[in-house]
């Protein structure tokens, strides 16, 4: 009898371990797996082009060479800044010399599918204001598309590559690489120099049909423009927008919503986001409205879209808060307003604040899982949480305004208040936003939903590079 059971432990310990064992080897096999979903596919269209970009991406091309673009668009951290800290405190993520910019990194992912900047009237009267403006790239849209195309980099064969111009093209351009508040590099031609000399500059070659790297003040400029272009090629990979979040996998099954692969919260929220009602005083499914600004898509496709973008591309100003703790509290950021006339037409401030609607993918992105790391939001990162900024456009205009005109965000609702806009004339009117009178219940639903929208894999600074046949 005790050998009996002697040996039922036995097996069993045998089973355990092999168990262990088995979790052992798998283990290693799934991450191989899983790192192979999230490199770069040799597979893409123009894939050294991308393969070239993604390495310039990651390369700290700085001085001193301390900051690559990824240093402000981490992946882990939803393609934004790579530290809490920062986000708690300063906002502003300090460049290679340790100075300071005035505004948030927005994420850098998805940017590619902006269209060139262009603005026209409301309801098809294209001269006349009000006017509606979207695309380009930055938070006011300066990158707006036709920089890089009017160099002429292109032309011959290479004319397979027109479709990486336009609007992150020219916010390669602008440039990080020499804006002594990022990478500070002295001039193109040093940043030319810096590529020239990295391991991976045979790529270059091999992306542009045996082209050398010629940084000579005769082709700097040319050479620069395909440095940006290379840029603009990776962060239209499948790599930077993988559409493969929680949202997107149990839409992929289902079809339609509510999803079965969701929480009855996280369907609620959806319902919510996707859903207008203004002010909620409306008979019908109840709403928060965003999709009005926060979709691409809608109204044709009800939140439905695999390509949802969750943004419209426009700008708006919601009346996000002065942010004082940016370093040297400078003059808020005045968005549009960098506008004189549109279409010939004097704008007079109307457009002062108006800034660019962000994607909704990957906003709940973190290195670890917690809020314990810390995600900025809007221009200039006064709000800290998902939770606060819901809560916000829930509440803008139902709360009394803080008596301390630049209360932070924990101030603020500490005292049940906040403070007013930086441009409180041109803001969007109660209604859209403000007081939608929704339940905490229905707050949490919306965060509870903006945090299904993380892509899942998060691609790597690439090995370093060796030569290799293609
Ligand atoms: C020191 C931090 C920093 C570095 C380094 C940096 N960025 Fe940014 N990035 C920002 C900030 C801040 C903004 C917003 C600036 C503005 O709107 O005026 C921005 C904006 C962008 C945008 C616009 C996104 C959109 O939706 O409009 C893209 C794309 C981008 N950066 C890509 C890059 C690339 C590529 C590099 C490397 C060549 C880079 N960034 C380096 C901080 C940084
Ligand atoms: C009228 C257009 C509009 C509506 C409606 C709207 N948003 Fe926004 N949203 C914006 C704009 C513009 C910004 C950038 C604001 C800024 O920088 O000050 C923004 C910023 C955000 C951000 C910060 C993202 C980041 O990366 O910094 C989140 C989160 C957000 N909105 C969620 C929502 C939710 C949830 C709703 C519905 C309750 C909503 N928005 C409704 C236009 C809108």
């Amino acid at each position: 009898m005790e050998k009996r059971i002697m040996k039922i432990q036995d097996t069993e310990s045998i089973k355990h371990r092999w168990k262990i064992t088995a979790a052992i080897i798998t283990l290693p096999f799934l991450l191989m797996l899983a790192s192979s979903a999230m490199a770069l596919k040799s597979s893409e269209d123009d894939f050294k082009l991308k393969l070239l970009g993604k390495y310039i991406f990651f390369d700290d091309i700085s001085d001193p060479r301390v900051q690559s673009c990824a240093s402000c668009h981490a992946p882990k951290s939803g393609w934004t800044a790579e530290s809490s800290n920062v986000n708690k405190k300063t906002v502003v993520v300090p460049g290679a010399q340790e100075t300071f910019g005035t505004l948030k990194p927005p994420s850098s992912a998805y940017a590619s599918f902006s269209p060139n900047f262009n603005c026209s009237g409301e309801g098809g009267n294209v001269n006349e204001a009000p006017f509606i403006c979207e695309g380009g790239n930055f938070w006011d849209g300066r990158a707006e598309g036709n920089e890089v195309a009017d160099l002429n980099i292109l032309g011959g064969g290479l004319d397979r590559y027109t479709k990486y111009l336009g609007a992150i093209a020219d916010q390669a351009h602008a440039s990080p690489f020499t804006n002594p508040v990022e990478q500070a590099v002295v001039n193109i031609t040093e940043v030319c120099e810096m590529i020239k000399s990295a391991p991976y500059a045979p790529l270059y070659e091999m992306a542009y049909d045996n082209a050398p790297i010629d940084c000579s003040a005769n082709e700097v400029e040319t050479t620069f423009g395909r440095i940006a272009l290379a840029l603009s090629a990776y962060q239209a990979s499948d790599e930077v927008n993988a559409f493969d979040s929680k949202r997107d996998r149990a839409l992929a099954e289902d079809f339609t919503f509510p999803l079965d692969g969701f929480t009855d919260q996280e369907n609620l929220g959806h319902a919510l986001f996707h859903t207008t009602n203004l002010n909620n005083n409306t008979s019908g499914p109840r709403g928060a409205n965003c999709s009005g600004c926060h979709s691409n898509k809608e109204p044709e496709s009800n939140g439905e879209a695999p390509d949802e973008l969750f943004t419209n591309m426009q700008y708006q100003t919601i009346g996000t808060p002065r942010n004082i703790k940016i370093p040297d509290n400078p003059e808020p950021n005045i968005g549009l307003g960098r506008l004189e006339t549109i279409v010939g037409i004097p704008v007079n401030g109307a457009m002062n604040g108006f800034h660019k609607t962000p994607t909704m993918r990957n906003v709940d992105k973190r290195p670890i899982r917690t809020n314990e790391f810390v995600k900025a939001y809007g221009h200039n990162g006064w709000f800290k949480s998902l939770e606060s900024i819901v809560h916000f456009y829930n509440t803008r205009d139902a709360k009394p305004v803080c008596d301390d005109p630049v209360a932070s965000e924990k101030k603020a609702l500490r005292k049940n208040c906040w403070p007013p806009a930086e441009f409180p004339d041109t803001i969007v009117p109660n209604g859209v936003m403000g007081n939608l009178n929704l339940t905490a219940e229905e707050e949490a639903a919306i965060v509870a939903y903006l945090k299904t929208l993380s892509d899942i894999p998060t691609p790597k600074k690439p090995k370093p590079y060796h030569l290799r046949n293609f």
